[in-house]
C-alpha cells in the first residue's frame, strides 16, 4: 500500500463550513448522490463540535470520518462515554493509500481526549475495521414472520396492556422518551440525542408516506415500543410489514407489540432485521416455523479506547481470579496485564513483566468477550485469544458470562 506523504496531505477536524461537504463525500463513497437541502438540515444536527476529521490536499477534502458522543451500557449496568462512529468514507481516486489508516488513529487520538471509553460503528464491510481494534461485540438476525391466517400465536404465550398507536406529530418526542426508559435494559443498548431522532425517524417520516408507531402500556408504565414502514414491492398481495425499531423491557411488552405488528391486515408478513440472537420468537407462535431466521449478521463493532477504566466499570461475575494479557497495537498504553477478581478488573503489571497470564488477547480480541457476545473459550478455541490453562478459561467464561446477550438496537 502507498501511504500517505505528511507534507502533502493535512489531517485535521473539518470545520463547520466544511461539513456539508464532508456529508456530500461519504454520500458519494456509499454512492448516493449530494444532499438536498431538506435531508441537510436533519443530517447537520448530527455533527458534533470537534468530532470530524478530514484528510485534505491542493484539491481539498478527500476523506472524512465523524463521531458524536453517546453512552453504551456495558455489563452491570454502567453506560461509558462513547464515540458513535459514522460518516467514514474515502474519495475513490484515493483509496487504499492510508487514508482510513490516517482518519482512524486520529479519531481514536481526539476520542481518547474527549474522555470516550468505547467506540462503536457499523461496518459496511466486515474486513475494513479489525485492524484498528474494533470488534465485533453484538450481533443480530433477521427475521421474516409469515402470517398464517392470523397471527398465530401460541394459546398461553404472553399477552396483556395496551398497545396504543401514535401520530407522526407524536412519535419523535414520544418516542425518545420511551427508548430512554426502555433502550438501555441490556449490555450493548445505547443513548439516543434529539438529532438522531430528527434524523433517524424524521427523516423516515419525511420519506415514507406511512410509518406506523405504537407505545405498549404494561402494569408498570409505558414499557416497549415499536416503528414499522410497508415494504409493497412485492404487490398488493405480498406486502411486508417491516420492522425498524422494537424495543421492550418484558417479554410481555415485546410479545404485545410483535402481536400488534402481526395483526395489522392487509399484510402477508412481519420483517425485522437484526433483532436480538435471544429474543424467543419461535416460542411464541403456535407453529414456530412460521418465523424464519434469513440471516445472522454482526450488529456493532466496539473499540476500547481506555482498556485499564473499561475493564473496571464492567461488572463480571464472581469467579475465581483470572489474569488477562492485552495488547494494543494502536494504542500501546492499553497493554498490560489485567486481573479479573471478585466481580472487578483492574492492571496488575506490565506485558512482559513479572506476571504470568491466563489468557492473552489482542484488543479486538477483548472487544469481542467485553459486552458479553463471545466466550473467551470460543475466542480461544479460535485462535482470538491464546489459553495457557483449561481452567483458566472455564473461570474466565464464567467471569465474563451475562444473563442476557448485548445488542445495541440503534442504527447510526
Ligand atoms: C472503506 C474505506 C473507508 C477504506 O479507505 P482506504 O483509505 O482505502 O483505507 P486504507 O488505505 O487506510 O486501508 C488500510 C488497510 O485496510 C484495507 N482495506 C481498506 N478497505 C478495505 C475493504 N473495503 N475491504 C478489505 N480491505 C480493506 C486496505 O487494503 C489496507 O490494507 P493493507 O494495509 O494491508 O494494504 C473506503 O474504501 C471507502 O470509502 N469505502 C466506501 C464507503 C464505506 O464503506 N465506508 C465505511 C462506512 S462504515
Amino acid at each position: 500500500m502507498t501511504t500517505l506523504h505528511p507534507t502533502t496531505h493535512d489531517v485535521r477536524l473539518v470545520r463547520d463550513e466544511e461539513l456539508r461537504a464532508a456529508y456530500d463525500l461519504f454520500g458519494a463513497a456509499l454512492l448516493h448522490g449530494p444532499v438536498n437541502d431538506e435531508r441537510w438540515e436533519r443530517a447537520a444536527g448530527l455533527y458534533a463540535p470537534q468530532r470530524t476529521i478530514g484528510v485534505f490536499d491542493g484539491s481539498g477534502l478527500f476523506g472524512t470520518a465523524m463521531s458524536f458522543p453517546v453512552e453504551v451500557v456495558v455489563p452491570g449496568g454502567a453506560a461509558l462515554p462513547t464515540a458513535a462512529v459514522t460518516r467514514v468514507g474515502v474519495r475513490a481516486d484515493r483509496t487504499r493509500r492510508g487514508v482510513l489508516t490516517a482518519l482512524m488513529r486520529r479519531q481514536l487520538d481526539e476520542a481518547a481526549a474527549a474522555g470516550d471509553v468505547l467506540a462503536s460503528l457499523r461496518a459496511t464491510e466486515a474486513r475494513i475495521y479489525g485492524r484498528f481494534g474494533y470488534g465485533v461485540a453484538t450481533r443480530g438476525r433477521t427475521v421474516r414472520i409469515k402470517r398464517n391466517g392470523g397471527s398465530g400465536w401460541r394459546s398461553g404465550a404472553p399477552a396483556g396492556g395496551d398497545v396504543r398507536m401514535l401520530t407522526a406529530d407524536e412519535m419523535v418526542p414520544a418516542l425518545g422518551a420511551v427508548h430512554e426508559r426502555v433502550g438501555l435494559a441490556r449490555p450493548g443498548g445505547m443513548t439516543r440525542t434529539r438529532p438522531w431522532w430528527d434524523l433517524g425517524l424524521g427523516g423516515l417520516l419525511q420519506e415514507r408516506t406511512l410509518v406506523l408507531a405504537a407505545v405498549h402500556t404494561g402494569a408498570d408504565g409505558e414499557d416497549g415500543y415499536l416503528v414499522a414502514t410497508v415494504d409493497d414491492s412485492g404487490g398488493w398481495h405480498d406486502r411486508v410489514l417491516v420492522l425498524r425499531d422494537l424495543h421492550a423491557t418484558t417479554v410481555e411488552a415485546a410479545t404485545a407489540l410483535w402481536r400488534f405488528a402481526l395483526d395489522v391486515d392487509l399484510v402477508a408478513a412481519v420483517e425485522a432485521r437484526l433483532r436480538p440472537l435471544d429474543e424467543p420468537l419461535e416460542l411464541l407462535l403456535a407453529d414456530p416455523r412460521d418465523c424464519a431466521t434469513t440471516a445472522v449478521e454482526d450488529e456493532t463493532w466496539l473499540r476500547i479506547v481506555d482498556v485499564p477504566a473499561a475493564l473496571a466499570a464492567r461488572r463480571f461475575a464472581a469467579a475465581e481470579p483470572v489474569l488477562i494479557a492485552v495488547h494494543d497495537a494502536v494504542r500501546a498504553a492499553n497493554g498490560g496485564v489485567y486481573r479479573i477478581a471478585d466481580g472487578g478488573a483492574e492492571r496488575v503489571g506490565e506485558l512482559g513483566g513479572a506476571q504470568t497470564p491466563d489468557l492473552e488477547c489482542d484488543v479486538a480480541g477483548l472487544a469481542m468477550a467485553y459486552l458479553g457476545d463471545r466466550a473467551p473459550s470460543e475466542l480461544a478455541a479460535t485462535g482470538w485469544w491464546r489459553a495457557w490453562s483449561p481452567a483458566a478459561t472455564a473461570r474466565a467464561d464464567a467471569a465474563f458470562g451475562t444473563d442476557r446477550l448485548p445488542w445495541c438496537g440503534t442504527n447510526f
